[in-house]
Parts: structure tokens; sequence; C-alpha cells
């Protein structure tokens, strides 16, 4: 498309050519569109643009970014910068990818999958990307405007979410102007993200090898190349009894977490369980009135009687504050102190992701941030089974570190 004569004099253009220039004569960073979630973008090889992206996003220095190529031979001349080309990269005799993840970047590349790899001792890498460790993490988007900006660019660009720090991941362009409007100048709008949630990141440099954080690619579908049969979890989340540290440095802090309060159900958490934590949430709350939100994924539309063929992943503000609340929650509840009945809800917004998991995926985040704008000051959230192998693990760790409640009732 970018060699293409028509596309010359686009605005599509113009707003490419105009981030890649951003990206290679100042330190402010660029937000752009993955196939994941929204990235910030700098040149991961000068120290002062990298340090914009902690500055932006407030975000702790110690937490090490992921580094994003448009190509093999892109990631070719990280790991020896001294060559100029390799012909045919990842396949050659002189590759220096490690040959476990071969299979994975034939498999999953360009994608939502993360590789460790030994940062070089020359490396061109600026040392806040690693933040001083020995690895760096990389990946090659599968969004074309991604891998566009960065062959245009022609740099590689660390890049986290485009959020601020604590907040949920950007799946759109407008969660990046909620979030970083003043503190960044650019942001290329591609549309709402497909996948959703971010990349799955692993290493291939332990052995056995082990997922460090869940993501777009599957622990099912990464057992099924060869070397990563006996791929191991490397990150706890509360799913597991890992007494370890977490070993990727980001796992170990709070995040994509909402204004809101975030009470997180088990998967098949009966919808009368729910009604009475909801109660008891009033009683014991001062003020007395809440907006809530409901966030549904495959059984409780289905016992509210919602679920009539009735499947969607973004909906707007708008959308919401036309929906009616649900009858279950407007029963009166007694007052914990004075024992006489009030009527304390306001409204309850319901927001259903559907039930396949890559629509709750595509639509989680964008769920969460859309309840906050709203003001609702609890939102309950039907789980799903995380034990399938595929992306259920990615969207149940993120609600984890959003939800200061886990109830399995
Ligand atoms: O989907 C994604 O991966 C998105 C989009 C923008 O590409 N990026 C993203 O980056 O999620 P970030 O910075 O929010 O998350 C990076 C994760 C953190 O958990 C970090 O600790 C881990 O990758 N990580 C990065 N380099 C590492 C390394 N050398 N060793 C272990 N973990 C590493
Ligand atoms: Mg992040």
């Amino acid at each position: 498309w970018w060699a293409d004569e028509r596309s010359r004099g686009t605005p599509e253009a113009a707003a490419v050519a105009k981030a890649a220039e951003t990206l290679r004569t100042t330190d402010v960073p660029v937000a752009f569109p993955t196939e994941t979630v929204y990235g910030l973008g700098a040149d991961a090889t000068r120290s002062d643009a990298v340090q914009g992206i902690y500055k932006a996003k407030q975000r702790p220095s110690d937490n090490p970014l992921i580094v994003h190529v448009d190509s093999l031979d892109m990631l070719q001349r990280i790991l020896n910068p001294s060559e100029e080309t390799y012909p045919d990269a990842a396949a050659s005799e002189q590759s220096l990818i490690p040959p476990i993840y071969q299979p994975l970047i034939a498999k999953f590349w360009p994608g939502p999958l993360t590789i460790i790899l030994p940062n070089p001792p020359n490396s061109v890498l600026a040392k806040e990307v690693t933040s001083n460790l020995s690895t760096f993490g990389v990946r090659m988007p599968s969004s074309p405007f991604a891998r566009l900006l960065i062959h245009v660019a022609d740099r590689p660009l660390a890049a986290p979410s485009a959020n601020a720090s604590t907040k949920p991941s950007p799946t759109a362009a407008q969660h990046v102007y909620h979030d970083l409007n003043g503190r960044i100048d650019l942001i290329l709008d591609g549309g709402p993200c497909g996948v959703g949630v971010e990349s799955t990141v692993v290493d291939g440099l332990s052995n056995p090898p082990a997922i460090l954080r869940p993501g777009g690619v599957g622990l099912e579908e990464l057992r099924q190349c060869p070397g990563w049969e006996n791929v191991v979890i490397g990150y706890h989340d509360g799913s597991l009894d890992v007494k370890e540290a977490p070993r990727a440095p980001g796992m170990k802090y709070r995040h994509y977490s909402p204004r809101a309060k975030v009470v997180l159900f088990e998967p098949g958490s009966n919808p009368e369980s729910v009604a009475n934590r909801v109660r008891k949430d009033l009683q014991n709350s001062a003020v007395g009135a809440h907006n809530i939100g409901i966030v549904r994924t495959r059984n409780w539309g289905k016992y509210l009687g919602l679920n009539k063929g009735y499947e969607s992943s973004e909906r707007t503000r708008e959308e919401l504050e036309t929906k009616k609340a649900l009858d279950l929650f407007k029963m009166p509840v007694e007052d914990a102190c004075s024992g006489s009945p009030k009527t304390i809800l306001k409204e309850v917004y319901d927001y259903p992701l559907g039930s396949d998991v890559e629509s709750i995926a595509r639509g989680l985040f964008s769920a969460l941030r859309t309840l906050d704008s709203i003001g609702v000051e609890i939102i309950y959230v039907e789980g799903i089974a995380d034990d399938e192998g595929d992306l259920s693990a990615a969207v149940m760790n993120r609600l984890r570190k959003a939800a200061e409640a886990e109830i399995k009732a």
C-alpha cells in the first residue's frame, strides 16, 4: 500500500509519514494501533525517546518494554548490529534467533506473541528498554498499520500499552486520548483492536520454556509446537498456587483497573448469589445509592432472560445509557443500621460481551472503560473458565488484576 502510487497524498499516508517523522526526530512517543491493544511507541535505540514513554505513562521504569519489529531482518540487525542484511533470516544457518523459537515464529508471527531473547553485549537497544535485564522481549505485530509505521520510521519501536499506568489497556484511539491527552502529540487511529488483550510473553531461554504472561496466543496452540509440548506457566494471578516471584517484572503491578470497584465472580456463579452480593454491598455502603455495571459473558444473560440472541462487544456510553435497569437488582434492601427497607439502586447498566472467548477478550477493556465513563461505582463481572488453553487464561488474568474482590459462589 505504501509503495503504491495511489496511496501518495492520502490522509492515511500523511498521518503515517508524520508519525514516523515524530518518532525519528522527537522524544515524544506516538500512540499507534496493534492487533492486541494500542501501543505507545518510541525509537527503541534512543534513550531519551524511550524515557519519553515512561514519562507519558507515569510508569515505573523497572518494568521492561516490548520491542516491535516489522521484519525478521530488523530483528537480526538488533541481534547483530554489525551485519547489514540477513537474507531469509529465520531459516538461515546464520540466524541468531535460538532454534527453540523458530516454530513459534513460523506459526505466530506476525501476531500476538512476544519472545524473550538475549540482549547482545553491543546492543543498539536503549538500556531503558530492558531495565537492565540481560534479555529483551520482541514481537512482530500482525496489524499492517503497526508494521507500516515501523517500516517507514525504519526503527524498532519500544511500546507498552498506551494507557496511563494501572488503567485498563486501550483498545480504541479514544481510550488513548482519554488517558494521555496533553501528554503526547499524536495518536494514529486504526479503529478498534481485533484481539483486545496483550500479546502472550514466552521465555524459551529457560528449560522447560515458560509462559510469562498469558495473552493473544493460547497455551494449547503453543503446546502444538515442537519443543513447547511441556511449556510451564511462569506467571501467577491467583488461579494457581505458585509461590515464586513473577518472572515478567510487569506482572507484579496492579493493572487494568478502572476507577470503579470491580467484583469478579467465578464462572458458573448463579445470578442469585450475585444479587445477594449486590444487596450486601449496598447495605454496607454509607452512601446508600449506587449505579452499578454488570459485565456478563456466558450464563447470567440466560438466567436473567436477557440473552435474546444479542451478542456485542463494543457498546457505546449512549447505548448503555438508554438501557433499562435489570429488575433482579431492583429489590428493596434493608438498611443495616435502622432495619428499615430502602430502595437504593439508581441504575444498573448491562454490558453483554457475548459468549465466545474472542468477543469477550475484544470487548473486555472497553467495557470497563465505558462503565467508568458513565460513573458506575461497582462493576460486577461474570468470569469464564480459564483452563481451556485459549484466550480465556488471558481474559481471567486481566480480570483478576483489575478486581478488588473475587467471589467463588
Ligand atoms: O500486546 C502487547 O504486547 C502490547 C502491544 C502494544 O504490543 N504491549 C504490551 O507491553 O503489553 P507492556 O509493556 O505493557 O508489557 C510488557 C510485558 C511486561 O509484563 C514485561 O514485564 C514483560 O512484557 N517483559 C518485557 N521484557 C521482558 C524481559 N526481558 N523479560 C521478561 N519479561 C519482559
Ligand atoms: Mg500494559
